[in-house]
């Protein structure tokens, strides 16, 4: 039998003061590498200050991916919005998709900060969850 699988959707606020491609390089090849052992999959947006990430997998993979990224420096107030039973992963192909360059994700992100005034209680998991996912479908077929 195959483990349930979850979701988690939490976002927080950026600390990298320098050389941000080269930090966002060695955050995705850490964790494509490790998610791919855990059998996590998800996606990753940075924008504005801000990250935003999904993680989708079983239970305990998610919970021991989470407790290692809580802890690290380049990143504070991670404020978890979302964390449910799924019935299938919308990442299935991505150990951990990066969509923060795209201009239509931005600009739907932007509304979401803004709307919310930026603060992460006020704003909907499910909402960025959904950004993400359409982004990367409009991603997948360029
Ligand atoms: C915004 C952000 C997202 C991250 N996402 C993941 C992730 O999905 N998986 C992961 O293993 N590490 C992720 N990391 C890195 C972890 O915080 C941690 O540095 C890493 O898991 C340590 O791995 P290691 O023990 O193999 O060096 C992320 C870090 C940041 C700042």
């Amino acid at each position: 039998m195959t483990a349930a699988l979850y979701r988690l959707v939490y976002m927080s606020r950026n600390d990298i003061t320098d050389e941000i491609d080269t930090q966002i390089d060695d955050i995705l090849e850490t964790s494509r590498e490790n998610n791919r052992l855990a059998e996590v999959t998800g996606a990753l947006m940075f924008n504005t200050g801000c990250f935003a990430q999904v993680l989708e997998g079983p239970h305990n993979a998610i919970q021991t991916t989470f407790e290692r990224i809580q802890c690290d420096e380049r990143h504070s107030d991670v404020t978890v919005l979302l964390f449910e039973p799924s019935d299938k992963r919308a990442f299935s192909n991505w150990a951990m998709a990066y969509i923060g360059t795209q201009t239509a994700c931005i600009e739907r992100f932007g509304n979401i900060g803004t709307d919310s005034g930026f603060e992460f209680s006020a704003i909907d998991g499910e909402r960025i969850y959904e950004v993400l996912r359409e982004n990367l479908r409009e991603a997948e077929s360029v």
